[in-house]
């Protein structure tokens, strides 16, 4: 089972929220699971440029690292999104990359793939920031397994840390369980439902200008 775990903190995996990303890791591990760690840090994403190429071809336009990051997207069975909170949300680096997901999201190209999330903070509203990247792995099609998420007790450490790593470790195994199992999480397919009503009116709409997705849609129906 491979699984990819995308990290967006300036500091990588040297950082709070790569600490606590570890410990998830361990989780899968047990499990059997294989993680691939990708660092937003070490990586180049620029932000969208709203060109609208990757609606037209599939292929953002952008010559950075996006593509390679979509790739491995595509290509798991599940996969982690861990970021430190940044105003109540995601860092810049995380914002970019789900900038520049706009096509796949117009897709729901991720369905039956799924994902936990990961976060920290300095003192609190993790909540907030699980709870907004999980509507981005609900908008790309893929299913919330869960998240965690704790304020910092100092560097590297978190108040309750054995119960917090617990939970991680948990979080991980259930990724890999949910992946096995083709588990389906009912209260999360009505969202989707109607996201997905939206996306293919979007692009239906669109038909003319956008023939990737166009084409993209019509198979994903046509199944
Ligand atoms: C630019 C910036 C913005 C931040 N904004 C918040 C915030 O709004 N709320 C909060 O509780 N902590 C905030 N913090 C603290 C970080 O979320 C916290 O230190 C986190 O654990 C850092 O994770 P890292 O070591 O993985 O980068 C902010 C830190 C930075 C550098």
């Amino acid at each position: 089972m491979n699984i990819l775990a995308i990290i967006a903190s300036p500091r990588g995996m040297q950082g709070n929220t790569g600490r606590l990303l570890e410990e998830v890791i361990a989780g899968v591990d047990a499990t059997g699971g294989v993680t691939e760690i990708i660092s937003l840090k070490s990586l180049t994403v620029k932000p969208c440029v709203a060109c609208d190429v990757c609606h037209k071809t599939g292929v953002c336009n952008i010559d950075d690292d996006y593509e390679l990051i979509k790739e491995k997207l595509l290509a798991c069975d599940g996969f982690i999104l861990a970021s430190p909170n940044y105003i109540w949300s995601v860092s810049a680096q995380m914002k970019a990359l789900f900038d520049r997901c706009n096509g796949l999201i117009h897709c729901m190209a991720l369905e039956g793939k799924y994902a936990v999330m990961v976060e920290t903070s300095g003192g609190g509203e993790d909540q907030e920031v699980l709870t907004y990247m999980g509507r981005f792995v609900n908008t790309l099609g893929a299913n919330v397994v869960g998240g965690v998420g704790s304020p910092v007790a100092g560097v590297r450490t978190f108040p309750d840390e054995e119960n917090l790593y617990a939970t991680a470790r948990t979080l991980g195994r259930e990724l890999c369980q949910s992946i096995s199992e083709k588990r389906i999480f009912a209260e999360q397919e009505g969202f989707r439902a109607e996201f997905r009503g939206r996306m293919a009116g979007l692009v239906d709409m669109m038909k003319e200008y956008w023939p990737f997705e166009r084409e993209f849609w019509a198979r994903k129906v046509g199944k």
